[in-house]
């Protein structure tokens, strides 16, 4: 019988990876066959599926652990290599890994709730906030990791071939490499970022919380708490959005002791990349040029023109 993928992530995984993914799905029964057998698992269902198999699944001698198979060879290297360098308290630990099919066996974090469970706003920031502190290491030589300067060239990519990312201007694209370009050449010092640390990735662990899924980035601090920034808003109502966004930002300045005006020209220019990359997924979703408008308006606020850069 074959794997039933709800139709949902199918259709997720064909709009990033277009052939990848169906030569994925065609071997998806196999793979799973063969991670029971060599690992000794008893595969449950999956968790939330977005883009890639993520499933809980108990061992014999009744351990848990968690089997993740990652659809995209570069991002299971990325995040494999990043795990091994972000090890600590922390950061979930690797048990096992198969490289040529992205397979990974996980610690099984419990309960496991994600902080977006978490309905108090600031209370959750600054559990962000304290996870992010213990997290951050300086970057390391020659490490192979992404870096900040990719999300330039990506942006400068867009901005060549700008033809089709309306409603984002070309001069908001513009403008958010120049920013990107402004902050890439100023950064005192260079760290190792987890580089997709929003709520669903930090995970209740008994009473402490532990981080999953590193996507790994060379930047600087500010760049970390972006991704945060970006999730879990109202859908509606760019006034709510702002007022939200303007609390955490001031929770993660102060633990985290951060620029404030890095923070918010980090996270405008972020907000016009990850909305051009949507598009081209054909993902559009509204929340994304809310959030343009909401750091757009912030970074206006707060920054007067010419200023920083
Ligand atoms: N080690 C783990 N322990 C418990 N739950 C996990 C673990 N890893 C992942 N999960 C659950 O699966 C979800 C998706 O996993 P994640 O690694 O973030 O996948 P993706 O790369 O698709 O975002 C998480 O939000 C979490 O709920
Ligand atoms: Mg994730």
């Amino acid at each position: 019988m074959s794997y039933k993928f709800p139709d949902t992530f199918i259709k997720q995984i064909t709009s990033v990876h277009g052939e990848k993914a169906s030569e994925w799905l065609s071997h998806f029964d196999e793979i799973l066959a063969d991670c029971e057998k060599n690992y000794d698992l008893h595969i449950q269902q999956p968790f939330n599926l977005s883009y890639n198999f993520v499933a809980p699944a108990s061992r014999s001698d009744g351990s848990e652990v968690v089997l993740k198979i990652v659809v995209d060879q570069k991002e299971f290297e990325a995040e494999l290599r990043s795990l091994q360098l972000l090890l600590g308290e922390s950061t979930v630990k690797l048990l096992a890994f198969e490289r040529e099919r992205g397979i990974m066996i996980l610690e099984r974090i419990q309960p496991g709730q994600t902080l977006a469970e978490i309905e108090d706003d600031d209370k959750a920031t600054l559990i962000a906030a304290n996870v992010m502190k213990k997290l951050m290491i300086p970057a390391p030589v020659n490490s192979n990791v992404p870096n900040v300067l990719d999300r330039e060239n990506s942006l400068k990519r867009i901005y060549q071939n700008y033809n089709s990312y309306q409603p984002v201007s070309k001069a908001t694209i513009e403008e958010a490499l120049f920013i990107t370009e402004g902050l890439n050449t100023s950064i005192e010092k260079p760290y190792l970022l987890h580089g997709d640390l929003h709520h669903y990735n930090i995970l209740g662990n008994g009473d402490s919380w532990t981080v999953i899924d590193p996507k790994g980035l060379i930047g600087d601090r500010e760049y970390e708490v972006v991704q945060y920034l970006l999730n879990k808003l109202p859908e509606h109502g760019v006034e709510e959005i702002t007022e939200i966004t303007e609390k955490r930002i001031d929770i993660f300045v102060d633990v985290l002791n951060l620029n404030k005006e890095r923070v918010l020209l980090r996270a405008y220019s972020h907000a016009v990349l990850a909305t051009c990359w949507t598009i081209e997924d054909g993902q559009v979703h509204n929340n994304f040029f809310n959030t343009i408008q909401v750091f757009n308006n912030l970074v206006r606020k707060y920054i007067h023109k010419g200023a920083l850069l």
